[in-house]
């Protein structure tokens, strides 16, 4: 490999310039073996969020970033795989419902997730509620359940792009997080070196969001399905409301009862919209055009599922979840129109009540988290209850209702709007 100068790197950058395929690649590799130290690596960072990356750079960034760590392959599995990634909101417990769903058709499901930091909630914390249940599974064992079973959602082993984990947790402390190119190249770095044929995006806009903007939004995942497409992923992407949490309960074991119910074809509809038309597109991508994914929900196959690979992980899903010991409600200030239940006012109440963790060696509460007893849109009478919020410590509630203040709203002359969950698509 070529040798290059960090500094040097870092001026051309800072003065608008291209990197190099090999500038790129020295860059990764040195800084993931710590030869280019963290300041230096901090100040790149903050030259690309200012000056950007252009698509060649940024597909260089991303294959580096998988170079830097192992990658899994499907290819001797008997079926397809397809996959989803959600950029993050609250309430969104979709992989609960769409990996088990989509795998009652013939498509495997290799979903590694992670756990939640701030007000957005993690996949593993969610199902880490039921009794048992395992995140931590070797590649063999990975592996093994796909062909059994078809799905499976566990942790990332920590093989897999090291280098974005490094970086992640710079950008996270230097005010870097919101560079489009590198929360592409993040996200896809993961994702490509994960080993999925096809791959969803759904990415979230709106208060909840790191996309606050749909113009933002439409910028990121534009770069995400090129680099996807780029490396042979058939990628697609979604952009959807987070203006709002999704569903009606929020927090780990309330996620997933509230997904269980969407599995015995009930729950609330937004969550049903959401699961099915990503598990549309991902059985879409994965060449399996017209089947009635709806139907699966509703005839019991994608509980079966489900119970399959809950099992499957040790957990017991016919436990019981753990119940919050304490809980408090919020009641309707005025009778009219729910025009504004924040998303992202909710999700900093769920994690103030113990849901989230403050720092990454927290224990989550797994019964803590907010039930909404209506939903931004609904009409609401002065006095009903319209969310109650759960914890074991109630010395929480205090800093959980503070982060309410503002985010709701109630108009008595406004009209109901129907949710628009799916607000554009982008596709190759
Ligand atoms: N998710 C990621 O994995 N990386 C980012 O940079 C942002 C969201």
């Amino acid at each position: 490999m070529s040798n290059f100068s960090a500094v040097e790197l870092i001026i051309a950058k800072r003065d608008g310039a291209e990197l190099s395929t090999e500038a790129i690649d020295w860059l990764i590799a040195n800084y993931t073996s710590g030869v280019v130290a963290d300041e230096q690596m901090s100040s790149m960072a903050m030259a690309i969020l200012l000056n950007g990356m252009n698509r060649r750079e940024i597909r260089d960034m991303t294959l580096a970033m998988i170079a830097s760590g192992e990658r899994l392959d499907f290819s001797t599995l008997s079926q397809p795989t397809a996959d989803k990634h959600s950029t993050g909101g609250v309430g969104d417990k979709i992989t609960l419902t769409l990996a088990p769903l989509v795998a009652c058709f013939g498509v495997a499901v290799p979903q590694l997730s992670g756990r939640g930091l701030g007000h957005t909630g993690g996949t593993l914390d969610k199902l880490e509620a039921i009794p048992g249940w395992r995140a931590n599974l070797s590649n063999a064992e990975m592996h093994a359940q796909l062909d059994r079973v078809g799905a499976v959602i566990c942790a990332a082993g920590s093989g897999l792009a090291p280098a974005d984990k490094k970086l992640y947790a710079l950008r996270d402390v230097t005010g870097t997080v919101e560079a489009i190119p590198l929360i592409a190249s993040s996200i896809m770095s993961k994702k490509i070196a994960e080993g999925t044929a096809s791959l969803v995006l759904d990415v979230k806009v709106g208060s909840g969001a790191f996309m606050k903007n749909i113009d933002r939004a439409r910028e990121l995942a534009t770069v995400l399905v090129q680099l996807g497409n780029d490396a042979g992923v058939n990628t697609s992407a979604m952009l959807t409301d987070m203006s709002t949490p999704l569903g009606r309960k929020i927090g780990n074991a309330l996620e997933v009862e509230e997904s269980v119910e969407v599995l015995a074809g009930g729950g609330p509809s937004d969550v049903i919209e959401l699961t099915v038309e990503l598990a549309r597109e991902m059985l879409r991508l994965a060449g399996k055009g017209d089947v009635d994914v709806a139907a699966a929900l509703n005839d019991g196959r994608a509980m079966d599922k489900w119970n399959e690979m809950i099992s499957a992980q040790g957990g017991d899903p016919k436990a019981k979840l753990a119940v919050a010991k304490e809980s408090h409600v919020v009641t309707a200030s005025s009778t009219g129109i729910l025009t504004q239940l924040d998303a992202l006012a909710v999700g900093v109440a769920s994690w103030r009540l113990g849901a989230g963790r403050e720092r990454k060696e927290d224990a989550v509460q797994f019964g803590a988290g907010v039930v909404l007893h209506a939903q931004q849109g609904d009409h609401v009478v002065a006095g009903q209850p319209l969310l109650t919020l759960h914890t074991d410590e109630p010395a929480r509630f205090d800093r959980a209702l503070a982060s309410l203040d503002g985010g709701i709203t109630i108009d008595a002359s406004a009209v109901s709007k129907p949710r628009q969950i799916l607000l554009d698509r982008v596709t190759a």
